[in-house]
């Protein structure tokens, strides 16, 4: 047998041109799975349904060794979102990451179009599928009958040159906070965590300086006005376990916007929905300076030296903001 032509997996855009060969591999998708009620309407798709549908917003068309293998029409339905239907994979070839390599390249083509994230409806009964797109980092958004609505919002990154930066980019960010927001910031010591807090607390107009917190774990500091206060955790120097239920963190504060200051990158999820904040320390050649830091409060600072470069990531997780469009307001 010769050797099958064409690289294991390439993905391309898929435009009108393309049309037969996504369809093609929806039918061959769609034909085999157990029949629902109410049924799936991707049988029904056309030569002229999938053409128009690439015509309006594009595709994606996954070749394996030259063979057209996967395939996804992008669609809208949610401002500044990529929506994804009639996500295709050929039986025959499932186990070669064909999955993987659709939702990889669909989430690059959203960061590169300029939106936030990208989102789909799956369906309940299919609890394999469901569970790929939680493994992705998709949060459950919605539920409507059988339709689950799985949404994923994109990191956005910025450098933070100065600690001035960092103040502004938290009054940015406050910006964009309500009463019952939770805001987890992670990075190691000396990162920027409670100056970035000082800038969301500068935002929302609160009393009382913000410092770290060094003998309490947390302090309130109440609004100047009528906005929410600013609940200000350090959970920095937990070592985990008890300590940790103390502070309530899977309960955020209705009347106030919690920002917790946490050492570690977070796993798992602390509420139905908050804003993961991470800022990184890259010396000139990328390397994260500062990721192998201890939580040892008697450590100096860093010294702050020209070629370090700052960076603020933000992602969004849960329900509250799978329809903000922070990308823009953070970094317009
Ligand atoms: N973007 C930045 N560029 C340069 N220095 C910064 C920046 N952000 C914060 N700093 C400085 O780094 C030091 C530690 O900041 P801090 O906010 O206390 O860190 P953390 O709370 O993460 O331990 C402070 O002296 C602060 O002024
Ligand atoms: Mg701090």
């Amino acid at each position: 047998m010769s050797r099958p032509a064409g690289p294991e997996l390439s993905v391309v855009e898929a435009g009108p041109d393309w049309a037969a060969d996504v369809l093609a591999v929806v039918r061959r998708a769609f034909g085999p799975r157990p029949a629902l009620e109410p049924p799936s309407t991707a049988l029904d798709e056309s030569i002229g349904s999938v053409r128009a549908a690439l015509a309006a917003d594009g595709g994606l068309l996954v070749l394996r060794h030259d063979l057209p293998v996967g395939a996804v029409l992008f669609g809208q339905g949610v401002p500044g979102r990529l929506g994804l239907r009639r996500v295709s994979v050929d039986p025959a070839h499932q186990g070669h990451g064909v999955a993987s390599a659709l939702v990889g390249v669909a989430e690059d083509v959203a960061e590169a179009r300029g939106l936030d994230g990208v989102w789909l409806w799956a369906r309940e009964e299919l609890p394999d599928t469901v569970e790929f797109w939680l493994r992705r980092g998709y949060d459950e958004v919605e539920r409507t009958g059988p339709w689950i609505r799985l949404a994923k919002t994109l990191w956005l990154a910025r450098a933070l040159p100065t600690a001035d930066d960092t103040r502004a980019f938290g009054r940015r960010l406050a910006a964009e906070l309500t009463a019952g927001d939770l805001v987890v910031l992670t990075g190691g010591l000396g990162t920027g965590k409670t100056t970035l807090t000082q800038g969301i607390g500068a935002g929302l107009g609160v009393r009382g300086d913000v410092t770290s917190p060094t003998f309490v774990i947390s302090r309130l500091h109440p609004s100047l006005s009528d906005g929410p206060e600013l609940l200000h955790a350090d959970a920095y120097r937990l070592g985990g376990g008890a300590e940790l239920d103390d502070l309530d963190l899977d309960t955020s504060v209705p009347d106030a916007v919690t920002v917790v200051e946490w050492g570690e990158q977070m796993a798992e999820r602390l509420s139905e929905s908050w804003l993961e904040v991470r800022l990184e320390l890259f010396d000139e050649g990328g390397q994260a300076a500062l990721a192998a830091t201890g939580p040892d409060r008697d450590d100096p600072p860093p010294v702050a030296d020209s070629r370090e470069v700052r960076v603020v990531s933000v992602r969004p997780r849960g329900p509250r903001w799978a329809t903000v469009r922070l990308r823009s307001s953070l970094l317009g």
